[in-house]
């Protein structure tokens, strides 16, 4: 996505060779015009699938979600990292672990929003390992829903989260995929250029 790809050159900050900084926009201060245009691509990329919902997790894939979510006509389930005080009964879990943060978590879900009936398109902020991604995908197999696809804002190519997903058998798209951060500089991997390999 050119005005994804465009705003990432102008405004993330290559913090070393695996993170980028892009808070400016989407990881702490949030910009609703670009969120809209990703919340469409999304919906495009998606569209005609049969989505019912779509689950993310907390807290930067909320605002993309909510957007595509906007532009489906469905509802937004967001995984919660934390206990809530409210929710505590009837829940999907999954245990995920930050290679990024070096900890590991138990993310959950009520039942009462998922079901077998439903048709999910889990959607993310950043792809990296996986680990984030994997466990939503659990947590939408435990409610015997089926998983249209996941839809990343960026991906972190060079590492290897797409594949694994890919391997495991699922769709993804990938509106930005950086292919290198090496010397301060981001390299997005050219469609063009992949087509022809
Ligand atoms: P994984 O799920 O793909 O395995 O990712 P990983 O554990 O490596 O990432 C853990 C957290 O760090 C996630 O956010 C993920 O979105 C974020 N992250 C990973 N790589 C980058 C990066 O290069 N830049 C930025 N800005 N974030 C990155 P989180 O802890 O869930 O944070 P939030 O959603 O509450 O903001």
């Amino acid at each position: 996505m050119k005005l994804l790809e465009e705003r990432i050159k102008l405004d993330g900050k290559v913090l070393s060779e695996n993170v980028l900084k892009v808070d400016s926009f989407l990881n702490h201060q949030i910009d609703p015009e670009l969120m809209l245009e990703i919340g469409k691509e999304f919906a495009n990329k998606f569209e005609g699938v049969g989505i019912t919902k779509i689950v993310t997790i907390e807290s930067s894939g909320i605002a993309p979600a909510v957007m595509t979510g906007l532009q489906m006509q469905v509802p937004v389930i967001f995984a919660r990292k934390r206990k809530s005080l409210t929710l505590n009964n009837d829940l999907l879990t999954a245990t995920v672990h930050s290679f990024t943060k070096n900890d590991t978590s138990e993310i959950s879900l009520s039942k009462k929003y998922l079901s077998e009936n439903d048709k999910v398109l889990i959607i993310d902020d950043f792809l990296a390992n996986g680990q984030a991604a994997f466990g939503l995908v659990e947590m939408v197999q435990q409610a015997g829903a089926e998983i249209a696809g996941i839809g990343i804002v960026i991906e972190k190519s060079f590492q290897q989260g797409a594949r694994l997903l890919k391997e495991a058998g699922l769709r993804v798209e990938s509106l930005a995929r950086v292919a290198s951060l090496s010397n301060g500089e981001v390299k997005f991997i050219n469609e063009k250029v992949e087509e022809l390999i």
